[in-house]
């Protein structure tokens, strides 16, 4: 398919009365015609923009059956597993109720988030994966430094496994806390319509967070929906390529009003997970203080007060948050919004869900437990040796950046526009028009390599197992129109040195950092576990259009 005419031009956008005539149901294959993104309404509509279409077909997921004989989704249930075991994960079409509306959506074994998978620490098992969705597919165990060939990165360590077709992962778990799974292949569908799930790995150390009354795990997503059901994805390439797709509705585990019954005076320690698209979240629980304890992989060197805590996606964070006291407590996020067209900022507050503490005091009570917070010794000193690379100069330099040359001219004209101010985060989709019309046909987000020149898939570097390198990170202020990027290195772990030349004094191993626009970064990453991996950002869309790199790294000397 060509320019922006085809595909589109046949299927003109419906008033918002006829799309009501599709009334509430199922979403069926007439919601995959492309209309205006849902938006604000304060946006001023500007004619040029809004005859503009994507220049690919629009998608939506298809059973080829009636959509009320698919399975209603359930919520996620806890699979616990031992070393040895297996696992049957299959991936599949499903009626999801959400905010009272239904969806054809996806999940791994018909359940959202999919199976929450536990399993000790050091244990490995097999997972025998099925695909039955229409779309090819792969499952890839984020932040798990699990053997290459498992790493499912299609293209890169395996072929995607075809609707109807089988894979077979052994995945070893050698590092406790918190991980997750999804697609690697068109994440930007198959993710956002469900296909994700957590996998928390039980320390060895039975110390190795302090005492909890409860285990809660937090998967904080969105979902863009309009009247006519789920809004349309891109098929040949996918679209929102310049901010990522921000959805509508705000979810926690699914759900859009999540809630949680506590006694009074429990600690409940949450494990955080941002599997959204592009959307950060900055959580707090009402006024409560939390206690940061863990991210990526493993635990800080020091917990840490903090009063909201920032989730770039795919990023995890574990926090210990006590109630003390009989009530209802948000969870809120907390966001500084942009509105692009008035060059205005304005906080905004969306309300996540609600924590019901009742007046039974709590049987344990870890009240002044909670109140200490632990220096953790081991990690500092596993982790403390490291800073001595602080002041060395960086090994490799990465620029972060954009090309959107193949942009109508509407759209860039807008984007110098709004060259004027640039907020180190993007919380919000600020130009929903121009986002959703930007393919990654058009819009190509750079990995440069600062001494080659190399970019993208065109960088190869080389390591070998035991090597720890310095790589500064910069993320380009002056592209068309930056954004932050959570950049994620697979199959490796590195720590956060500095940012912005200013020293990082809690390390914690990490697999993602956040890169705010504008920002520099050091990061130390050890290269541990052989193979040929990647590395990208996770904004499902910036990786769709281009935002990816090889790196390789040797076997040991002499093995
Ligand atoms: Cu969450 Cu390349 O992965
Ligand atoms: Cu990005």
């Amino acid at each position: 398919m060509g320019g922006g005419e085809n595909a589109v031009a046949q299927t003109r956008p419906e008033g918002r009365d006829a799309a009501r005539t599709h009334g509430p149901g199922i979403s069926d294959t007439l919601g995959a015609a492309w209309r205006m993104p849902p938006m604000r309404t304060s946006m001023p509509m500007l004619p040029p923009l809004m005859r503009l279409r994507p220049s690919v077909a629009p998608f939506l997921p298809d059973a080829g059956v009636d959509p009320i004989t698919l399975p209603e989704a359930v919520p996620s249930r806890i699979v616990k597993l031992s070393d040895g075991d297996t696992l049957a994960l299959k991936a599949s079409f499903v009626r999801r109720r959400i905010g009272g509306r239904s969806y054809v959506m996806y999940a791994f074994n018909g359940q959202y988030p999919g199976p929450l998978i536990r399993v000790p620490q050091g244990a490995t098992i097999v997972i025998d994966f099925t695909n039955r969705i229409d779309l090819p597919t792969a499952v890839h165990w984020h932040g798990v430094r699990v053997e290459n060939r498992y790493d499912g990165v299609p293209g890169v360590t395996q072929d995607p496994v075809p609707p109807g077709g089988r894979f077979v992962y052994h995945v070893r778990f050698q590092d406790a806390g918190i991980y997750w799974y999804h697609p690697h292949h068109r994440e930007d569908i198959q993710q956002d319509l469900g296909l994700y799930g957590n996998i928390f790995v039980e320390p060895l150390d039975r110390e190795y967070f302090g005492p909890a009354n409860r285990e809660e795990f937090l998967v904080l997503d969105d979902l863009l929906v309009d009247e006519r059901g789920i809004f349309p994805y891109g098929r040949e390439a996918a679209t929102h390529t310049l901010m990522g797709r921000f959805g509508n509705v705000l979810l926690v585990n699914g759900e859009p009003a999540w809630t949680l019954d506590v006694k009074r005076g429990e600690v409940v320690r949450f494990f955080l997970t941002n599997a959204s698209n592009t959307r950060l979240f900055n959580l707090a629980f009402g006024d409560a203080r939390m206690k940061v304890v863990g991210a990526d992989i493993g635990r800080f060197e020091r917990e840490e007060w903090v009063s909201s805590v920032v989730l770039a996606p795919a990023q995890r964070y574990v926090i210990d948050v006590r109630f003390p006291e009989a009530g209802q407590i948000a969870l809120e996020n907390r966001i500084q919004a942009i509105d692009h067209y008035f060059a205005l900022f304005y906080p905004q507050v969306d309300t996540l869900g609600l924590v019901s503490v009742s007046t039974d005091a709590v049987r344990e009570n870890h009240g002044s437990s909670f109140e200490e917070l632990r220096e953790v010794t081991e990690v500092m000193s596993e982790l403390g040796p490291y800073r001595s690379h602080l002041k060395r100069a960086p090994d490799y330099e990465l620029t972060l950046t954009l090309r959107a040359g193949e942009l109508p001219l509407t759209v860039r004209q807008m984007m110098q526009l709004d060259t004027l101010y640039f907020p180190p985060v993007e919380w919000n989709d600020a130009m929903p028009l121009m986002n959703y019309v930007s393919t990654a046909r058009e819009v190509t987000w750079v990995l440069r390599d600062a001494r080659t020149g190399a970019e993208n898939m065109d960088i190869e570097w080389r390591f070998r197992v035991g090597d720890v390198v310095k790589i500064r990170l910069h993320n380009e202020i002056r592209a068309l129109h930056p954004m932050q990027h959570p950049m994620h290195f697979h199959g490796q772990r590195f720590l956060v040195l500095s940012q912005d030349g200013v020293a990082n004094n809690n390390l914690v191993w990490k697999d993602t950092v956040l890169m705010p626009t504008g920002a520099t970064t050091d990061i130390l990453l050890e290269l541990s576990n052989p193979g040929r991996w990647i590395a990208h950002c996770h904004i499902a869309e910036h990786l769709e259009a281009g935002m990816k790199m090889v790196f390789t790294v040797e076997p040991p000397q002499g093995s």
